[in-house]
């Protein structure tokens, strides 16, 4: 049976017999085998083939076994070299094994004895192959844990970064951007305090003006005082003042901590810092604290700190074009009601009372500050609708025909179409649409019934039904007290929600209402 094809073997000799002996029986113990005469034709073989162990003759013409030796040596130092010599002598054998030789084989040649040679030599390579290939292995594996660790701590640091991003983009307002950004330093780079300061460079002023803590006491809070400053006694510290200074100076976040020759307060530990600009213009500084910890602040930490201030000044940015925009947006739109209202003198002002009734009304019955600022709008614009119809049915005095009855009642269609293309008001359009919705099912345009009105729809139709009622009108002057109370009262369940009419009548006997209506005048 024909052996498998094993490792290759280059056989060096200047003896052709020894070439041709060599040849014929490795072969037939399956391995490749190539020869060369002298050093130089076997440098040429190396060149070419892929070889596994070379055996060769010491004393030969060109070039000898020693300097082929050592050539394989620097090639490959994997590939062993044998010397075959017919006159070992000590020189020639401590020369061989600093070429690399790792044995010797005595002329003349035994085959049984050189193929035991190439067993061992070839097995020793593999052994030492496999060791190179493990060791490569091992080293692999480090590397990919390194990388996994670092893919690791860079997809942390994605999902802060992330997180910090929502955060502020869920703000509505610039001033709770800053507020926010305190607490994002408990969050996100686990300080003991997080304190913003506005900073004025001319005037050379710190003043803190947001702060958070994180939870269990602060060793440097004291809580005897209200005064922020008796809270947070840091704001008049010399030393983190100067640091504000230097890091507003230079422009660049800072992180100093005890032990590397810091000046910090006796009970900071590590402080760090970064400046806010606002197109360009400073702001002011957000800081971190740690307090009488063993942990100090790092690389990352400042790098977030700093994200976090980056990303606060464009959400402020934003925010302050997006509160122009709406307010500017706001102011003219108010103006078309204003014009609305100037074509009746007898409704003047109903839009402004409306809204303040509706929001004390939304007061009493302890709707959220989101929910009154809703209403605040809502109300100014809830009959903006009424821009579209024509000025005889809209200020025709006495009763309207159906015709005209039906196209009075587009009006909160039109008025909630006109806020729906501006992209804006969500809540506050629904509002408009509903405010002539009866709890009864029975109004318009919709015709929905009890609680399927918006609360705030609801709170705007008693305080939009009193005013109209109150207050003189092109056709009719204003009601008597009894006939008011009558439908007002008298309304709860059909037109109205009855627990509206219930905070409404309190407003009412409490005289509020009267108030809201004298300022208003
Ligand atoms: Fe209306």
């Amino acid at each position: 049976m024909s052996p498998v094809t094993k490792e290759t073997i280059l056989f060096v000799d200047d003896e052709e017999s020894i070439l041709d002996i060599a040849r014929t029986y490795f072969q037939s113990r399956g391995y490749k085998v190539l020869t060369a005469g002298n050093g130089k034709e076997a440098v040429e073989v190396i060149w070419n083939n892929r070889i596994d162990c070379c055996f060769t003759d010491i004393n030969m013409p060109e070039m000898d076994g020693m300097e082929l030796a050592e050539y394989v040596r620097k090639h490959d130092n994997t590939v062993p070299v044998v010397v075959m010599t017919g006159y070992p002598s000590l020189d020639n054998t401590i020369q061989t094994l600093k070429n690399g030789v790792v044995d010797f084989l005595i002329k003349p040649i035994n085959l049984r004895q050189m193929e035991l040679s190439v067993e061992r030599v070839l097995r020793e390579r593999r052994l030492f192959i496999e060791n190179i290939m493990l060791s490569k292995e091992v080293e692999g594996k480090a590397r990919i844990e390194k990388l996994n660790r670092e893919l690791q701590e860079k997809n942390d640091e994605l999902n802060v970064v992330n997180r910090i991003m929502t955060d502020f983009a869920a703000l509505r307002e610039s001033a709770d951007v800053l507020k926010q950004l305190v607490d994002l330093t408990i969050a996100y780079v686990h300080a003991d305090i997080g304190c913003f300061y506005l900073v004025n460079e001319s005037s050379h002023q710190v003043v803190p003006i947001a702060y958070a803590t994180a939870e269990g006491e602060s060793p440097l809070l004291d809580n005897s005082g209200d005064d922020p400053s008796d809270l947070f006694p840091l704001s008049g510290d010399p030393k983190i003042k100067e640091l504000i200074f230097e890091a507003v100076k230079d422009d660049q976040p800072l992180l100093v901590s005890t032990g590397n020759g810091a000046c910090l307060p006796e009970q900071v530990t590590s402080f760090m810092l970064t400046p806010l600009k606002i197109r360009s213009k400073l702001l002011g500084v957000l800081s971190s604290f740690i307090c009488n910890g063993k942990r100090r602040f790092g690389e990352r930490d400042l790098y977030y700190l700093s994200f976090m201030a980056n990303k606060a000044a464009s959400a402020m940015e934003s925010l302050a074009l997006y509160e122009n925009i709406y307010n500017n947006l706001l102011a003219t739109l108010y103006a078309f009601v204003k014009a609305i209202e100037a074509r009746d003198p007898y409704t003047k002002q109903h839009s402004n009372r409306v809204t303040r009734i509706s929001v004390a009304l939304a007061k009493a019955m302890d709707c959220t500050a989101e929910e009154q600022d809703i209403l605040n709008v809502a109300g100014l614009l809830h009959d903006i609708g009424k821009i579209g119809i024509r000025d005889e049915i809209l200020l025709k005095p006495g009763r309207l025909s159906k015709d005209e009855f039906s196209i009075i009642q587009q009006h909160p269609v039109i008025g909630a179409d006109i806020m729906d293309n501006l992209g804006l008001w969500h809540r506050e359009k629904m509002i408009v649409r509903y405010h002539h919705e009866r709890f009864d099912g029975t109004g318009y345009p919709d015709r929905l019934k009890g609680q399927d009105i918006p609360l705030l729809a609801r709170i705007l139709s008693v305080a939009d039904v009193y005013d109209a009622i109150a207050s003189d009108r092109a056709y009719r002057k204003r009601m008597d007290e009894a006939r008011i109370l009558e439908i007002m009262y008298g309304g709860a369940g059909t037109q109205f929600d009855p627990d509206i009419i219930g905070i409404f009548r309190k407003l009412y006997e409490s005289g509020e209402l009267a108030k809201i209506t004298a300022e208003t005048e």
